[in-house]
C-alpha cells in the first residue's frame, strides 16, 4: 500500500539497484504534501541524483534527470507538479540560494530536492524532509527517512 513508503523509510530501506531506488522514490512522490523541501544527505555516490530520478518518474516528468553538478540546478514540470533538483554544493547559505530567485518557478505543488543539503542548512525550511542516504555494500544502498524534528 502506497501510504506505507513513509514508515518503510523511516524505518530504513536497503535497495539492491539503482532501479529500486527510483522506484521507492518514485512512490514517494506520490505521498508527499504539497510544496515539499526533501534534503538528500550523503556522500558522493550514494544515490541522491538516481533517487531523484524516481521523484521525477513519480510526479510523471519525462525530462532525463541528471546530475545537476554544472548547472547548480534543473527544473522540470509534469503532471503530478513542478521538480526543483538543486545540487547546494557549490553554494553557502540562504543568501546564495534565495539569489537564484527560484520563487518564480515554484508554482504549486512543487517538491525540491537538494543535493549536500548541509551547505544551505539555513535556507531549509521548517517541515523539511530529510532523508539519509549510504552505500552499505557494493550495490547495497541505504536509505532512511529522520524523524521529524
Ligand atoms: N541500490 C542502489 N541505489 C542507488 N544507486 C545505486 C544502487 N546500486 C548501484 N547504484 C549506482 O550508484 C550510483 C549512484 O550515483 P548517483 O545517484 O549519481 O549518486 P549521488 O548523486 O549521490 O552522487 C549510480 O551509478 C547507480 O547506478
Ligand atoms: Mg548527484
Amino acid at each position: 500500500m502506497a501510504s506505507n513508503i513513509c514508515a518503510e523509510l523511516s524505518a530504513g530501506v536497503t535497495t539492491s539497484s539503482a532501479e529500486q531506488t527510483r522506484s521507492l522514490a518514485d512512490r514517494l512522490a506520490g505521498e508527499l504534501p504539497p510544496d515539499c523541501v526533501l534534503a538528500l544527505h550523503g556522500d558522493l555516490g550514494v544515490g541522491k541524483t538516481t533517487f531523484v530520478q524516481g521523484l521525477a518518474r513519480g510526479l510523471g516528468i519525462q525530462d532525463p534527470v541528471t546530475s545537476p553538478t554544472f548547472n547548480l540546478y534543473t527544473l522540470h514540470s509534469g503532471p503530478g507538479g513542478r521538480l526543483l533538483h538543486l545540487d547546494a554544493y557549490r553554494l553557502e547559505g540562504a543568501n546564495q540560494v534565495e539569489a537564484l530567485m527560484l520563487e518564480d518557478f515554484l508554482i504549486s505543488p512543487w517538491v525540491a530536492a537538494i543535493e549536500w543539503p548541509e551547505r544551505i542548512a539555513d535556507w531549509l525550511p521548517h517541515g523539511t524532509w530529510h532523508l539519509d542516504l549510504s552505500i552499505a555494500a557494493e550495490g547495497e544502498h541505504r536509505i532512511s527517512l529522520r524523524g521529524s524534528a
